[in-house]
């Protein structure tokens, strides 16, 4: 074998390849189908010993390019939990696929690689830090588009392994499941509702990477419903805030739209009978005033379906625990109808109800920042060879066992 092939002395195999299955197994097994779920290669945490738990504040780097947003935070946790966002910058990519009616994800990857840099030294500088005084590095490691993951991803390592700094690969969802924690002292365990554009969930969170899905969507995300349901009225994209400004001089009181999963026992959510139902009304309104009331009634609809299934989890979460707080989270968090009404919902069950700041609800990094934080202080990190996921369930053990989605080439959807 040639000198340039086996610069580490071992055999250079490509990552697909044909040929001899069992030398590329026994070499990099858990390359040859990084798709596959139950592969040993992005959950790799490695637990500290007690000794090498860190003891003081710590102070961590967060970076997030899973959709459109190039974003970058420092975060400080102290010991008893407390988080300070020290910096949180956001560039939002809106303008580059407005055009296109939605995120295209090859503009997305590209566009990152030309942000990163300068987002994050905009973080660091807004933080008044250098990277010597940082504990550690976290990036997003899936789920979404995988080619903008990678470009945090790698940017993370690369900060990390030139610092000499722990590196954490962070869920997106977990900082989600988190974020509210950054904007008031939040203490686990919480029942949670994690509604964005890609996900819609509820879910029990009893500490950092310990929850438990308890429903999901069966079809499309709340946002998702938001976005398409806008795109067919001809609003802009992202959908779910034209159609909010738009629904506040309407009245949808007179469409009468179909509720999806009445009576069923489980938390689940469906959203693609009333996007479908929506989608046709909004080629037969005439006059702005109807199109402002077709908005107000597709809003009041999915806020209303949110609470219901809401309302079933608490049920079931109260028979559990005496500590009831009930948190929303993810973009479509940022509605304030979606919040008044999941609010007064939490309050008739006599749950004390949570939501993060509007600038923590959409995607940001201070969350990822803060989840690679709590990880750390748990003495958990990740391998530098982490790959990217583009599916990542919170829950992995019930997302395989109780698949809503099915499985497919890239593994179970979260
Ligand atoms: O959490 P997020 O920023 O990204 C994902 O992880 O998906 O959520 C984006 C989603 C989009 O679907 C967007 O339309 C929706 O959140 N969203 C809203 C509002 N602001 C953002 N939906 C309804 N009303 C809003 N004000
Ligand atoms: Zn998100």
């Amino acid at each position: 074998m040639p000198d340039w092939a086996r610069a580490s002395f071992e055999r250079r195999v490509p990552i697909r390849m044909t040929g001899d299955m069992n030398v590329a197994r026994a070499l990099w097994g858990r390359y040859l189908d990084p798709m596959s779920i139950g592969a040993d290669y992005s959950s790799g945490n490695h637990p500290a010993t007690e000794g090498q738990l860190p003891k003081g504040d710590l102070l961590v780097l967060g970076l997030e390019t899973s959709c459109d947003e190039t974003a970058a935070s420092v975060v400080r946790l102290t010991p008893d939990g407390t988080a300070t966002v020290l910096s949180s910058v956001v560039h939002s990519q809106i303008d580059d696929h407005a055009a296109f009616g939605g995120v295209v994800p090859e503009i997305a990857a590209r566009s990152h690689v030309e942000m990163i840099a300068g987002v994050t030294e905009r973080a660091m500088t807004e933080a008044g830090l250098g990277y010597g005084e940082l504990d550690g590095v976290a990036a997003t490691a899936g789920p979404g588009l995988v080619g903008g993951v990678m470009v945090g991803l790698s940017f993370g390592k690369a900060a990390a392994l030139a610092r000499g700094l722990p590196f954490v690969g962070v869920n997106h969802l977990e900082g989600h499941a988190v974020s509210a924690r950054l904007g008031a002292p939040v203490a686990y365990p919480f029942l949670l509702l994690l509604v964005s554009g890609g996900h819609c969930q509820l879910l029990e969170v009893r500490g950092i990477g310990d929850m438990s899905r308890l429903g999901t969507t069966i079809d499309d995300a709340a946002g998702e419903a938001f976005d398409k349901i806008a795109k067919a009225m001809g609003l802009g994209y992202p959908g779910g805030p034209a159609l909010e400004k738009l629904a506040a001089s309407g009245d949808g009181s007179r469409f009468d739209l179909p509720r999806a999963l009445l009576g069923r026992k489980d938390c689940d959510f469906s959203f693609s009978g009333l996007k479908t139902a929506a989608s046709r009304l909004a080629q037969t309104v005439e006059t702005d005033q109807d199109r402002a009331d077709l908005a107000d009634a597709v809003q009041s609809a999915i806020a209303r379906q949110l609470a219901e299934r809401s309302e079933r989890a608490m049920k079931d979460y109260a028979e559990k625990h005496a500590h009831r707080l009930f948190v929303v989270a993810g973009g479509v968090a940022a509605n304030r109808t979606v919040r008044s009404t999941l609010e007064s919902v939490a309050a008739k069950h006599g749950f004390s109800f949570f939501a993060p700041p509007m600038a923590y609800c959409t995607d940001n990094a201070a969350m990822i920042a803060l989840a690679g934080a709590e990880r750390l202080q748990l003495g958990l990190t990740s391998d530098i060879d982490t790959a990217a996921r583009p599916r990542w369930p919170l829950d992995e053990a019930r997302a395989l066992a109780d698949p809503v989605h099915p499985a497919g080439r890239k593994g179970a959807k979260a």
